[in-house]
């Protein structure tokens, strides 16, 4: 086909040609004299795509999947309790891994499409007097669903009731898009991938812990190596990884943090509503709804669109595909065929984004949904467009 494939799937999501052109270099030497001069200084400013002063971030060479990893075996033992609810296929897979890893893991069923229960969470740890809940956990936004939780809130909610539970939270899908403020929120484990707001390629999980969290790596009892936070600062610290580092991704990263800055992370996250804003004003004139069912959890990195009851949603990502070279994101498991996925993260401008909404339209008339061409279109571009009116 000719032309470019137009990338709007949840991540991976499209590679800045900066970033790209940071990678493309000869292999280095990760052990030379000068290296620590540019890893120091990495590990510094990812801080700020955190926004934190007080964390520590690891950078491991592991997908998002990795960080989960990381995060659990850096702090608990096996048999500690762990509370967390299930919305979506992400956060029912962290609540798999934590199984796996030896976690009692204390789940909370709640609808997809809605965000974390904090009254519920809160009426379970209020009762939990001996405070053997140890973790909380928290999937900020559900890729799956499009819906984005209330981390001040679920902070707030522990602070209001003296639970020390460690509040862990997977922002593989906020974290450099929608807003995320580790101190100000007291988050003590945050965990992030390359592949997303990052705009890298998949390959790095990127793990920040708070102090608090730091201080249970001499108790936590779950084994580990890889991912093992004190053999990481061990040689992090002046500069250096402790095997291997995955040099061009690393290159890359130092491009994508560069871009991040001097847009600025106010700027950042509000591009991101507005681009959110657009694909709902495209939903809404398509008349379809939204899998989040409220509007304060609707997600500004994807938006999952459910299809009327008697069409395949996995028809239009196959005619968005097949016809346009469109990537969208189909649904997962238990809303397989019933939503499909625009991801607006990352690299993207505004006729990027129309251009996938007109994509998106001419596969939804493919696959049978009544919609009348443009509808989508003309409404997201009324909430673009950024020029004065010349009448
Ligand atoms: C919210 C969320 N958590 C975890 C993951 C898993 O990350 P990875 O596929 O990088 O291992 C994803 C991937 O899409 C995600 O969106």
């Amino acid at each position: 086909m000719s032309g470019k494939n137009f990338l709007f799937v949840p991540g991976p999501t499209n590679i800045p040609d900066r970033v790209r052109r940071a990678m493309d270099i000869p292999l280095e030497d990760h052990r030379a004299g000068d290296f620590p001069r540019f890893a120091k200084p990495l590990f510094e400013d990812l801080k700020q795509i955190f926004q934190t002063k007080n964390g520590q971030v690891f950078v491991f060479p592991s997908s998002g999947t990795g960080g989960w990893e990381a995060a659990i075996t850096n702090t608990l033992s096996p048999g500690d309790k762990v509370l967390q609810a299930r919305f979506g296929q992400f956060s029912h897979l962290w609540a798999e891994s934590c199984k796996r890893l030896g976690m009692d893991v204390q789940l909370v069923e709640v609808p997809w499409g809605e965000a974390t229960p904090i009254d519920t969470y809160r009426e379970i740890l209020e009762k939990d007097s001996n405070h053997e809940i140890k973790m909380v956990l928290v999937t900020h936004n559900e890729t799956a669903t499009g819906v984005t939780s209330d981390l001040h809130g679920v902070r707030r909610m522990l602070d209001s009731i003296s639970h020390p539970a460690l509040l862990a939270v997977d922002g593989i899908s906020s974290i450099g898009s929608i807003e995320f403020l580790m101190d100000e929120w007291g988050i003590d484990l945050a965990v992030s991938g390359s592949q997303k707001g990052m705009m890298l390629p998949t390959g790095l999980s990127l793990v920040c812990a708070s102090q608090k969290a730091l201080a249970l790596g001499a108790s936590a009892k779950c084994h580990r190596y890889y991912f093992d936070f004190t053999l990481q600062d061990s040689a992090n610290s002046d500069g250096w990884f402790p095997y291997t580092p995955a040099m061009t991704l690393l290159r890359g990263l130092r491009e994508s943090v560069n871009m991040l800055l001097e847009e600025g992370m106010p700027q950042v996250y509000a591009r991101h509503a507005r681009y959110a804003g657009a694909v709902r004003a495209a939903a809404q004139a398509w008349k379809l709804d939204l899998c989040a069912k409220d509007a304060s959890t609707y997600s500004d990195t994807v938006s999952a669109i459910c299809v009327p009851s008697d069409i395949d949603s996995g028809q239009i990502v196959k005619n968005a595909y097949q016809n346009y070279n469109l990537s969208l994101g189909g649904g997962l498991t238990e809303v397989a065929g019933k939503v499909f996925r625009i991801g607006h993260l990352g690299d993207l401008n505004e006729l990027m984004i129309l251009s996938a909404l007109a994509g998106t339209e001419m596969a939804l008339c493919d696959s049978g949904v009544d919609i009348e061409l443009g509808c989508g279109v003309g409404a997201a571009a009324a909430v673009l467009r950024v020029g004065q009116s010349s009448s």
